[in-house]
């Protein structure tokens, strides 16, 4: 069995609501729950949305006895619910495997490999359903060793929201909350808390759910589910949702931004403190004094602002949106990278080194150009190498994001100087010479 520190479960839910302007037309109230308030003290930017469900979906396996002592608790997962489970599962003396893609954040994958877990990696271009398969492989391949809680599945996902997450956000607003609105991934956080609210509210209290707007979306957590060819979680009851909502990476990207640049100066008003005092909240609040929230919060932020541009918030109104977790577990990628120091990048990124670029995934031509993509193992980024540019720059432009990358620029067969060109898989491409 695994030897680690052990985390304090007392140390999870009841979070704290800080109360955020989003610069909204209607004069309401938005708060945001910041859920790495949930074992605040633990490295790589804490924990996160899916530490409560890691907690319940383990209490609910070892009180049913489908999870035993010698049992070793596995789990396919991209990020945060494999941190969690491993973080917890370990301490309470279980041996822990996690299968991930090969391009988790590194914040995420150190966090697994910190907590004493075992790592399968799978290549992420096989896309998501290989590592669920692999995952089944290694429990068929060893019947009666592992114990899998299945968070696409478990009942004690969405029961923990409804049970915690709803009792949490009526008690701290008296019961003035008014709209809900989350994020689906694997929809437990929306499905639990909207029925928690609903049946506290006599239905009052609208629950409204996001989904990304595009299957090459950069929001981390959430699922595309918008067409029907994609695999649907049992967790996800959309009966619940009143309004669904549709957001952009870009619009998610933006709205953290806006928030960090909002309080860059300025104190974050704290409308509850949960179970913390507001001495401990503070300390945990920023990353090199800066307000930094994850890509999916971002996407909360910006599916309250569709609610106000429509016209869909009354003056009075009491908007609660989840901040899923901080944005220090995505010092790595195009969201934060350019406002975070390279020693936090080095710190939380498990692959920031050019000798990591190893893997040639293909070699194309395009528009007469020869070009070999890189897949960086353990990274999100595609790094495009092209050939050196003769007299004229060389411009990349990451079309889908609409951002600008920095120039990629080889020397012969030797790479000077390399620059990840988009986040995270781009098809096609603009090259101006
Ligand atoms: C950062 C983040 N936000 C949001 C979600 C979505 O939450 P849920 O799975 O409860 O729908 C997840 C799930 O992994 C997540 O990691």
């Amino acid at each position: 069995m695994s030897e680690t520190t052990e985390p304090d479960e007392s140390a999870v839910f009841d979070t704290p609501l800080l109360q955020l302007d989003l610069g909204l037309d209607s004069d309401v109230t938005v708060l945001g729950k910041a859920e790495w308030y949930n074992l605040p003290d633990a490295p790589y930017g804490g924990g996160s949305i899916k530490t409560r469900i890691a907690k319940g979906m383990l209490d609910g396996a070892e009180e049913s006895g489908a999870l035993t002592p010698g049992d070793t608790v596995i789990e396919p997962t991209s990020g945060n619910t494999g941190s969690e489970i491993a973080r917890l599962a370990t301490a309470r003396g279980y041996d822990v495997e996690i299968v991930m893609p090969d391009n988790a954040s590194g914040g995420k994958v150190n966090a697994v490999r910190d907590a004493g877990a075992e790592i399968h990696f799978v290549d992420a271009d096989l896309g998501y359903d290989a590592v669920i398969e692999r995952c089944e492989e290694l429990i068929a391949e060893n019947p009666g060793r592992y114990y899998r809680p299945n968070q696409y599945e478990n009942p004690d996902n969405p029961g923990t929201h409804e049970h915690t997450t709803a009792a949490e956000i009526w008690e701290a607003t008296d019961g003035q909350v008014s709209h809900f609105v989350a994020g689906a991934g694997t929809g437990g956080t929306i499905t639990g808390t909207g029925r928690g609210l609903h049946s506290r509210s006599d239905d009052a209290v609208t629950i409204v759910g996001f989904e990304p707007d595009d299957p090459l979306h950069a929001i981390d957590g959430l699922k595309y589910l918008k067409t029907g060819d994609h695999y649907h979680p049992e967790t996800y009851d959309e009966s619940v949702v009143d309004e669904k909502l549709y957001i952009s990476t870009t619009a998610a990207y933006d709205q953290a931004r806006a928030l960090r640049s909002r309080y860059l100066d300025e104190n974050v008003p704290i409308y509850d403190t949960g179970r913390l005092s507001e001495g401990d909240i503070r300390s945990q609040l920023r990353v090199q004094d800066q307000f930094l929230v994850g890509t999916s919060a971002g996407a909360g932020a910006a599916a309250v602002a569709q609610l106000d541009e429509a016209g869909k918030l009354d003056d009075g109104d009491v908007i609660v949106f989840m901040l899923c977790d901080r944005g220090d577990k995505y010092a790595d990628i195009p969201l934060w990278e350019d406002y975070l120091d390279e020693s936090w990048n080095l710190r939380t990124s498990c692959c920031k080194h050019r000798t990591y670029l190893q893997r040639t995934v293909c070699k194309y031509a395009w528009n007469g150009v020869s070009c070999i993509q890189n897949w960086i193992p353990k990274s999100r980024y595609h790094w495009l190498i092209l050939p050196a540019p003769t007299d004229q720059s060389l411009r990349v432009d990451c079309d889908r994001r609409g951002k600008q990358s920095p120039p990629v620029v080889t020397n012969g067969d030797r790479i000077s100087s390399v620059k990840p060109v988009r986040y995270p898989r781009v098809t096609s491409w603009a090259c101006e010479w």
